[in-house]
């Protein structure tokens, strides 16, 4: 079986005759059962992914928080708490979440341009571990709410490092004309701004520099500049007390590199072995990421011109990536039925864009199964209802155990909150 030798496979066993199954349990059944389109996440890919952070961290004893905007989904949430994860969230929404899937709102950090004055009052209630505060203007608003709840609101500024992080412009967050964190240059004005204001404590710096990292030197130069403004804080009397480095690790999608954790890990311990102050993390993708894939069915085929067309059952509104930042997802017939041949993936959403693979070898004839692999973060989580489809079943796999964690939209439920006047 010739697949190419990329990571995600890894999430896969079997063979393509037989057809391929997620830890113990085959996708054909998952199929039958749960119907399609379905996210199948791997619960031991998801620890495994997590003790990556951990082991190799170890010296450092971080405090890492999920960014759960990868995943929301509760019961990945609760599978995270109990391992001892805290969360990056970026709304009140995420918190509620949070709560709700039984993490900890001290663990909580939250992150995000546009803190409403609900939300930060949800957090501060809730007694969030920090808030990343991207502008001044936010850092006066959220003084002045904890002024008027009577509480001090703890608090980091997100610096913007002014580092490229050599990834897509969509998830490049570090650069100086980035619309987050606040400009590096005027850091430090802003710190001794906040130090004076009564109702805040602060607690540290943060930054976050993008998403799908593949190449680590930015990691290391975005974490030299925090470390000098921490250097220049102290020097005028501002002593944090954790360090807050951000998500952005990157996966093995196609054939680029990805990075290994050890070397990752080298990086911060080579910076911050030692120090008083308390390693914080934000990964997302990195966790869930190759742990997830989307499982479709193939509704017809069809030639135009000479383009092949397989036409599946998911679509852009289930796995946005593909249209939003031409990413490429591998795909794998679940079981070889036919010649191979090469297809594009196509979904049935009334787009040109709605193409989720391109120029793929694929043996599939109409109703065969295909799984789309490194789905996990930033598929579920940035689906929608467009062209009124309900989002798909989401099922995890323990061992031989497959458990729904988010039962398919009806399409009742798609309008029952709209009104028609009377
Ligand atoms: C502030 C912040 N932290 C963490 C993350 C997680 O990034 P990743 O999933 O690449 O690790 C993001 C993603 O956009 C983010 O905006």
């Amino acid at each position: 079986m010739k697949l190419p030798p990329s990571k995600p496979i890894e999430l896969l066993s079997g063979n393509d005759t037989s057809g391929f199954q997620v830890e113990q349990v085959s996708l054909a059944s998952i199929a039958e059962e749960f119907g399609t389109p379905c996210y199948v996440y791997s619960q031991s890919a998801i620890e495994a992914a997590w003790r990556e952070f951990t082991t190799h961290l170890a010296p450092l004893s971080p405090m890492i928080c999920f960014a759960v905007k990868a995943n929301p989904n509760l019961a990945i949430l609760n599978l995270l708490a109990g391992l001892g994860s805290g969360f990056d969230i970026v709304s009140g929404g995420e918190l509620a979440r949070v709560i709700a899937a039984g993490g900890s709102p001290n663990k909580v950090v939250f992150s995000g341009v546009g803190k409403s004055v609900a939300e930060i009052e949800f957090a501060l209630h809730s007694s969030v571990f920090c808030f990343n505060v991207e502008s001044e203007a936010e850092l006066d608003r959220i003084h002045s709410v904890a002024h008027r709840l009577g509480v001090k609101a703890p608090v980091s500024l997100r610096v913007n490092p002014d580092v490229d992080a050599h990834t897509h412009p969509y998830i490049a967050t570090g650069l100086k004309e980035s619309k987050f964190g606040v400009a590096w240059e005027n850091a430090l004005e802003l710190y001794e701004h906040a130090s004076k204001m009564s109702h805040l404590t602060i607690k540290g710096v943060d930054c976050h520099i993008g998403s799908q990292i593949t190449d680590l030197s930015p990691f290391g130069e975005a974490l030299d500049r925090l470390l000098n403004l921490v250097e220049r804080l102290t020097a005028t009397g501002i002593h944090i007390s954790h360090i807050d480095v951000g998500g952005g690790i990157g996966i093995q999608y196609q054939d680029e590199i990805s990075p290994q954790m050890a070397d990752y890990a080298k990086i911060l311990i080579d910076r911050l072995r030692g120090r008083k102050e308390q390693l914080v993390l934000e990964p997302g993708r990195r966790i869930v990421g190759n742990a997830g894939l989307l499982l479709t069915r193939v509704e017809y085929t069809k030639t135009a011109g000479n383009k092949r067309f397989a036409l599946v059952d998911a679509a852009m509104n289930d796995l946005m990536r593909p249209a939003l930042y031409e990413a490429w997802h591998e795909v794998v017939a679940v079981k070889k039925e036919g010649n191979e041949q090469r297809f594009d993936i196509a979904g049935p959403v009334c787009e040109s864009g709605d193409i989720l693979a391109r120029d793929r070898m694929l043996e599939v004839h109409e109703g065969s199964l295909l799984a789309i692999l490194s789905a996990g973060a930033y598929g579920s989580s940035m689906s929608s209802n467009y062209n009124t489809r309900p989002r798909p079943a989401e099922v995890l796999i323990d061992g031989a155990k497959s458990s729904l964690i988010r039962s398919r939209e009806t399409l009742s439920s798609l309008w029952e909150d709209e009104i028609i006047p009377k």
